[in-house]
């Protein structure tokens, strides 16, 4: 492991870009625009990028370079000395929420040693997450979900209604959504945001234990180097609605299109997540305007030690 990706000094500076792109989202947040609050953190992660002294580039992005002009796939960002840093990120992770002013937006970022992440296509991802503390492959994707409701409340020396399973409101979950309840689990809906769906299931405070649905795969890959730092379990499979879409996966590198990926395939070296809270959520406060000061709290966490921080920063604005 390159001894400079442990590096405080670069955890400290993507701290910057997530909060800096927070607080450009946060102030479009209610006003019905869902893509100039996504342009705001755009421009603000990018712009707090290339002051940090690495050889960054990024492998989750905007999308394409045809279709993001910045924070594109194979963007080169920092100002090109340092480590040679790969970086996925999601400048606003619930674009709705944000225009909305709904609960739970973040802004994340995940960096890893080059090589280290699964160069994703921005497709869909079939994901399954459980905390930390259970026997690996206790949950999987080749079960059905009531199994592994099942399964996770058999470990958990409990009945299964006492298994609570989070799962996007969408009508594509109709099947997952009946196959928990069949067998007695709680289901708790989501509009948006499986990042911190997923991260949910670590924290025994949320509630939450399991969390099963389709999502974003570049939101799958984040939570994934999140899920790395915490030590719960994640497997996640690509999904394909037409041939475009398997042609962006061919061009990313993808071989094997119906392959489970595990937590480690999916982050293979080791990792930094940091996010920070856009609007006020279960997770991370949102930010909060004040007395001439700006105020926000991020969740960074590292893979190599284990450890997660809250950071609370106050600036003036
Ligand atoms: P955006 O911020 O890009 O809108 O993503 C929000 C989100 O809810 C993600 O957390 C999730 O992975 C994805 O959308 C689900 O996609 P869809 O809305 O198409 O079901």
């Amino acid at each position: 492991m390159p001894e400079r990706f442990m590096d405080p000094i670069l955890a400290n500076a993507i701290i910057r870009a997530t909060e800096a792109a927070a607080i450009a989202a946060f102030d479009l947040a209610g006003r019905g625009d869902e893509q100039q609050a996504d342009q705001a953190a755009v421009d603000a992660m990018r712009e707090a990028l290339n002051q940090i002294p690495m050889q960054g580039r990024i492998v989750i992005g905007e999308g394409e370079r045809d279709e993001a002009p910045m924070l594109y796939i194979g963007e080169e960002v920092g100002t090109g000395d340092g480590p040679e840093i790969d970086i996925a990120l999601d400048p606003l992770e619930g674009t709705t929420l944000t225009a909305k002013c709904m609960p739970n937006a973040l802004s994340v970022l995940a960096i890893a040693p080059r090589g280290g992440m699964l160069h994703s296509p921005d497709v869909y991802m079939d994901k399954i997450a459980v905390g930390p503390g259970y026997e690996p492959g206790l949950v999987t994707l080749d079960q059905s979900p009531s199994e592994n409701v099942l399964a996770l409340a058999k470990a958990k020396g409990v009945a299964p209604e006492e298994v609570s399973v989070c799962i996007l409101d969408r009508p594509r979950h109709e099947k997952i959504i009946e196959s928990c309840r069949s067998v007695g689990a709680r289901v708790v809906l989501i509009t948006d945001g499986d990042i911190a769906g997923v991260i949910n299931t670590t924290d025994k405070a949320t509630g939450i234990d399991m969390y099963i649905g389709q999502g974003g795969a570049p939101e799958g890959v984040l939570a994934a180097s999140a899920m790395k730092c915490i030590g719960g379990q994640m497997e996640g499979r690509l999904f394909f609605r037409n041939e475009d879409e398997k042609a962006r996966a061919a061009r990313a590198g993808i071989k094997d299109f119906g392959r489970i990926y595990k937590l480690d395939e999916m982050v293979s070296l080791p990792t930094v997540f940091c996010a920070t809270g856009v609007t006020r959520g279960g997770l991370l406060d949102g930010v909060i305007r004040k007395d001439g000061r700006v105020e926000t709290e991020t969740l960074i966490m590292t893979s190599y030690d284990g450890a997660t921080r809250r950071v609370r920063t106050s600036r003036p604005l």
